[in-house]
């Protein structure tokens, strides 16, 4: 073998070790753990009614995850206002009525805005019910329709199709459409919402100098407290905006709003279900770490790696657990917990590995016995096969073949479980 060879054959074999020292993904690998417990309150009485949940553990749980993961929502009062940007009846061609509003959040002397694009189908008598989620690159990427504005905010650079110096142009226009099949939702009848996320916060690590934080800032403050919110604390918190808003409005019905989100908008719609209890519904899809997947597990992403890549995403207090997970007082079958007993369904996809689709279907496995609280008919289920959804219960799940993204296969599920769950 000569030197060049034995060079090339260390150099694969670090690479190759490196990896997998990077993330695991042997399921035999992954450590062993103990949950903390769901149902014993912190003073070690148990939780055996809805009542001593909803009294007791439920506020406990929500305080954790603020304090521990999240970031709690600074205190103060704001002022917020609304202007209709733009209402075209018979948008899609008749099919629906879009709007765009414009969230004004004002304190302190600053403002922020952020626009609420919503679809809602034509002709509709009774109240309707919406999904409303975040999007990754601008209300205008989400359908071709030419009539939705570009996003003014700061977008992420990008070769295809190209966006420079972070701002959004007509290339854009309708490159998310396959993850937002607005034809196929409409005609099932309901309406969408979406917000550009970015709006809310831009999506880099700035030290909290842009997006909602600094408005929150007291005298000489320059950043959030160890416990306050990170990004996807204000990300859901724009959502909770919107949703004053929806609440206001006679075409929709206010008890029948449900809260998407994919990937890190995901761990988004999840928090923001957990903190606003009026999402009536909350769809977690691939959300992985920090969202449905359970932390314990470290297998694909971990805490670490999440905190370490996305440094803005979570307070920081959940970075003194980068070594000790073990030690965090809360994991994520609790965060699903605290959205019972309205429906929650989480989504995860067969090659979407660094997601950990096991640690997301358990998640909801052990977040069953506070359902259990309200109707002990929702029992624990198996993990289904592939592409064979459970959507006829309280918590939804399915494992779909592909990789990390929103199908319409997803959506399609999505809207069977709130038809199971939602109807009037
Ligand atoms: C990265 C990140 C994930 C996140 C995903 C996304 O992969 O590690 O935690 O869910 O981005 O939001 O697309």
């Amino acid at each position: 073998m000569t030197r060049r060879m034995l060079i090339l054959i260390c150099l694969v074999s670090t690479t190759i070790c490196l990896q997998s020292q990077e993330a695991n993904y042997d399921e035999s690998a992954v450590p062993d753990y103990v949950l903390p417990e769901l149902l014993v309150n912190e003073d070690g009485s148990k939780v055996k009614t809805k009542d001593d949940w909803e009294k007791i553990r439920r506020p406990e749980l929500l305080g954790l995850f603020q304090q521990n993961v999240y970031g709690r929502v600074p205190d103060g009062d704001f002022s917020q206002s609304h202007e209709v940007l733009s209402h075209e009846q018979n948008a899609l061609g008749g099919l629906a009525d879009r709007y765009e509003i414009k969230i004004t959040i004002d304190k302190n002397d600053r403002v922020l805005s952020f626009n609420l694009l919503v679809y809602l189908p034509a002709d509709a008598k009774d109240p309707l019910p919406v999904f409303m989620g975040l999007n990754f690159n601008g209300n205008h990427t989400i359908h071709p329709d030419p009539g939705i504005l570009i996003t003014e905010s700061w977008v992420r650079n990008r070769e295809i199709p190209p966006i420079r110096n972070n701002q959004a142009t007509e290339y854009a226009r309708g490159m998310a459409a396959s993850r937002w099949p607005l034809k196929f939702i409409l005609e099932r009848g309901y309406g969408l919402a979406t917000i550009y996320y970015g709006d809310i916060d831009p999506d880099y690590d700035d030290s909290f100098q842009n997006g909602v934080h600094p408005l929150f800032y007291g005298p000489g403050q320059e950043r959030p407290e160890d416990d306050e919110w990170g990004s996807i604390s204000a990300w859901a918190w724009g959502l909770s905006r919107a949703m004053d808003y929806l609440v206001t409005w006679e075409a929709i019905d206010p008890g029948r709003v449900i809260v998407i989100g994919h990937s890190r908008l995901g761990k988004t719609s999840l928090w923001a279900g957990a903190s606003d209890e009026r999402f009536a519904m909350v769809v977690s899809n691939n959300s992985g770490c920090g969202g449905a997947a359970l932390s314990r597990r470290e297998f694909g992403e971990t805490v670490k790696r999440i905190n370490t890549s996305f440094p803005h995403w979570f307070c920081r207090n959940f970075h003194d657990y980068n070594m000790r997970v073990s030690e965090l007082p809360v994991d994520q079958h609790m965060l699903i917990a605290l959205m019972a007993p309205r429906p929650v369904y989480i989504a995860s996809a067969e090659e979407d590995r660094w997601a950990d689709p096991r640690g997301e279907y358990l998640s909801g496995y052990y977040a069953a016995p506070v359902y259990n609280l309200y109707d002990p008919t929702v029992l624990e289920f198996e993990s289904p096969d592939i592409d064979s959804p459970v959507n006829d219960m309280r918590i939804g799940y399915h494992i779909r073949s592909g990789g990390h993204n929103v199908t319409k296969f997803d959506w399609k599920q999505y809207l069977d479980f709130a038809d199971n769950n939602l109807a009037e």
